[in-house]
């Protein structure tokens, strides 16, 4: 049994980062497993070479600058679509109905509706009932729903949650933007939970920083606004964003593993966000730790947001790469700007 982290809500100057670091740490009393998971990755490949074709780009640019190779982008298939076909690859494997569960967390930066919400969309077209609700803390989505998650159960309120993570990219960025529409990709992953042990330790935080990446919303046709913003596509500042990622994936990985008393060596594989391979390397170099306890995906999907995450653990488990109490460390980072990072000792 590792030590868990204790009841602790605190605020954390940092220089690095200029705004309040609100962290959030759980010890639970009941907490989660995963017990199935699914994918829905869109049918057209685009490879760098595609891009290429009406881009001032080229694949050795992209793959040197970040690992990515192909992406997977909607031509025909909604958003609802692909969630819709995780969520029933991931109540297969579960055993599970759909009427067996009792929560829907969908995470995601917007599905096919501004509203209603994408997981009540995808609770229409598999006919439940039960409550269903959009979270969107961007890229680090799927550890914000596991806390959610574990959360829910841990008060009883709930029995076997659905959680899904699902992008559109393809729709919300400028694809005459070479910075921007080249690490993208769309997809959807799935998976459920239930009372379990293997969630033991989450740290969550929010840094209030709207400048370096954002996607604003349009003011419609308002005929009081006397300047109108017409649609707007996805905006970063690329190196800032790096530095803020390798910095807090950084921290939180010391914090956890000070926090549980766990070593590097006693992590079997540290899962992070998939939204450059240079970050992840670097994570990796400053652990001093094996190439393959670090799985990408990164190369085959780009950065698919929230989704990144639990897409590469759905295929890390259909690999067979996944057993039982070995110890997994996630993070994630994104938009916000948010991070969030758990320990899993799979059961
Ligand atoms: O999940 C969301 C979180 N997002 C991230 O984590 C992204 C983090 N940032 C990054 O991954 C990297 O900053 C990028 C991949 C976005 C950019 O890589 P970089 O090494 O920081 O490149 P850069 O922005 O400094 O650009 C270097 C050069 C520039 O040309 P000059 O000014 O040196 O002449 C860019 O104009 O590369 C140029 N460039 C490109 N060239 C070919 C930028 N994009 C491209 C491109 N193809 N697609």
């Amino acid at each position: 049994m590792l030590p868990t982290a204790g009841n602790e809500l605190s605020s954390v100057n940092s220089k690095e980062c200029k705004e309040n670091i609100i962290k959030f740490e759980m010890e639970y009393n009941v907490s989660l497993k995963i017990i199935g998971m699914g994918k829905g990755i869109p049918e057209r490949c685009v490879t760098n070479d595609d891009l290429a074709g009406f881009l001032d780009t080229d694949d050795e640019w992209i793959v040197t600058r970040t690992g990515i190779k192909t992406r997977y982008v909607c031509t025909y298939e909604t958003l609802t679509d692909l969630s819709v076909t995780a969520a029933k690859q991931a109540l297969d494997k579960a055993n599970l109905a759909a009427s067996d569960i009792s929560l829907i967390i969908c995470a995601t930066l917007g599905g096919d509706y501004r509203t209603p919400s994408h997981a009540c969309t995808v609770a229409e077209q598999l006919g439940t009932t039960c409550p269903a609700f959009d979270i969107n803390a961007a890229c680090t989505g799927f550890v914000y729903a596991l806390d959610i998650a574990s959360a829910y159960l841990e008060a009883g309120k709930a029995k076997n949650i659905l959680i899904i993570c699902a992008e559109m990219m393809s729709s919300q960025m400028d694809w005459n933007d070479r910075n921007t529409c080249i690490l993208f990709g769309d997809g959807a992953a799935a998976c459920v939970v239930t009372a379990g042990n293997a969630l033991k330790y989450t740290s969550l935080s929010a840094i209030a920083d709207t400048t370096i990446l954002n996607l604003p919303v349009d003011t419609g046709n308002n005929p009081f606004i006397a300047e109108k913003r017409g649609k707007a596509y996805l905006q970063m500042q690329g190196q800032e964003v790096f530095k803020f990622a390798v910095g807090i994936v950084g921290k939180d990985v010391k914090h956890a593993l000070e926090t549980t008393g766990l070593s590097p060596e006693q992590i079997d594989y540290f899962i992070l966000h998939q939204a450059n391979k240079r970050i992840i390397d670097s994570i990796r170099v400053k652990l001093k730790q094996p190439e393959e306890k670090f799985p990408v995906n990164i190369d085959k999907y780009g950065n698919i947001s929230s989704v990144s995450v639990p897409l590469l653990l759905s295929e890390m488990l259909d690999e067979g790469k996944i057993n039982p109490s070995d110890t997994l460390f996630i993070s994630a980072f994104g938009a916000g700007l948010t991070a969030g990072s758990c320990i899993l000792v799979w059961e």
